[in-house]
């Protein structure tokens, strides 16, 4: 069923951000309807809102059309959720003392869903004691907050706390609170992404061409399924994803440290391209060409094997640990072969020749690889390959714990019953 959000605009700068949270909201299939209150029109027309929602734009508690077409009571509680951004100084403190004087406010104390509050103000206005109390009730209240940031005020090139969450993370905080139950919640989820760098010397490094979008798209579906997820990250230009917790490194044998160090886990997913082999030696300075001695050679050794190590941990193998096979060709003969190799549960296989733009690219089509066939999916956007990926492994997961809730106990010395004499 589509899920509507009401977006109670507040009067502020930021509230021209909130065309684009809008159509992102629309894009993503989530409908969206608007409160405007009067100070809010002064910066953005209703016409804007209204032409980009698709909908009325509700401005006047009491409008004589508004209230018989709807009704500021319907208004409120048709929505999944009301989220109000760029929410004000004014408008959080009246929504702490349950002003009802406009149609926002009223809207607001009508309300019995979820409240998501978007702060946007100048930074002394925020840190104010008022503010903070006002912050502090709703809070107690129920109330969610994305933000604000800190950064750059649009008035008097001012800097602090203060700025309007960007509409991405306003975004990702709306479909958290509007989706529905969490398949991983409580569950640690570890996952490697990006390439590895193994240093020649200072300067100079092995790399390969992995961008690290899919492995970060995997964190974030993750994320967006209630697990606490750890994402550790070779050197990428990608940004971090909300709320998960990402430890940089750069090399191989930091990758295996930084993973080693994060178990338990319940489930690993390997999406990271890490390089097989580094120069054996890391030259102190950089190599320098002196125009008549040969080129020097590289002498490589193979890098530790982080997807195996996990595979075959004897006392803190994840429940489900997942890696993928990126392939150039007879891309399921090589995935099934690794998966045996390797002692993991599931291959994501994909065919990276340089045709199919797998390797930097939005779009993946994969292979499921398991002990017990071959799933194919269509090609497909990356977001959406972790959003199933994450789902196919949630689903397993449950499966893993079912069996071995139904497996008979290891056979122990008989015990004989007595009866208690209580
Ligand atoms: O052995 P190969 O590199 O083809 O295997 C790919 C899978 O193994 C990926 O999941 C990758 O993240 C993982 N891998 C690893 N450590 C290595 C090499 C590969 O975790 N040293």
């Amino acid at each position: 069923m589509t899920k509507r959000i009401l977006l109670i605009v507040g009067g502020g700068i930021a509230a021209y951000k909130c065309l684009e949270l809008v159509r992102r909201a629309r894009d993503k299939g989530i409908a969206v309807r608007c409160v405007m209150t009067a100070a809010a029109q002064q910066f953005v027309t209703p016409l804007s809102f209204g032409s980009l929602t698709n909908d009325t734009v509700y401005t006047d508690l009491f409008s004589l059309n508004d209230e018989a077409e709807i009704g500021h009571i319907r208004l409120s509680r048709e929505a999944d959720l009301a989220v109000i951004a760029p929410a004000t100084a004014d408008l959080l403190a009246k929504l702490a003392n349950g002003v009802a004087d406009s149609l926002a406010g009223a809207v607001l104390l009508a309300t019995d869903k979820p409240v998501l509050a978007a702060p946007a103000m100048n930074p002394r206005m925020w840190s104010h004691p008022a503010t903070k109390r006002n912050v502090a009730q709703l809070a107690a209240d129920g109330v969610r907050f994305v933000g604000p940031n800190s950064g750059e005020m649009a008035e008097s090139g001012e800097a602090g706390e203060g700025r309007m969450a960007e509409p991405a993370e306003i975004l990702a905080a709306i479909e958290d609170m509007i989706s529905g139950p969490k398949p991983l919640a409580g569950k640690r989820v570890l996952i490697t992404s990006g390439p590895t760098h193994e240093p020649i010397d200072p300067v100079r490094y092995i790399a390969n061409r992995s961008s690290g979008k899919q492995g970060h798209a995997i964190a974030a579906a993750a994320a967006a399924a209630g697990a606490e997820v750890t994402l550790v990250s070779g050197p990428v230009t990608i940004p971090d994803p909300a709320g998960v917790t990402v430890v940089p490194v750069e090399t191989a044998r930091q990758m295996l440290a930084a993973v080693e160090e994060t178990l338990p886990a319940d489930i690993a997913i390997c999406a990271a391209a890490v390089a097989d082999w580094r120069p054996d030696t890391e030259g102190a300075q950089k190599m320098k060409k002196d125009g008549t001695s040969a080129a020097p050679g590289l002498t490589l050794v193979e890098n530790p094997d982080i997807l195996r190590t996990l595979a075959q941990h004897h006392t803190l193998r994840p429940a489900i640990v997942v890696g993928f096979a990126a392939e150039t060709e007879t891309v399921i003969d090589h995935a099934k072969a690794k998966l045996a190799r390797k002692g993991c549960d599931l291959i994501v296989a994909n065919d990276v020749s340089h045709s199919t733009g797998v390797m930097g690219g939005d779009r993946n089509s994969v292979h499921l690889v398991t002990p017990d066939g071959v799933e194919s999916w269509e090609d497909m956007d990356k977001t959406e390959v972790a959003r199933r990926l994450v789902a196919h492994v949630a689903a397993n997961l449950e499966g893993h714990h079912k069996k071995k809730a139904a497996k008979p106990r290891r056979k122990g010395p008989k015990k004989t019953t007595t009866k208690s004499s209580r």
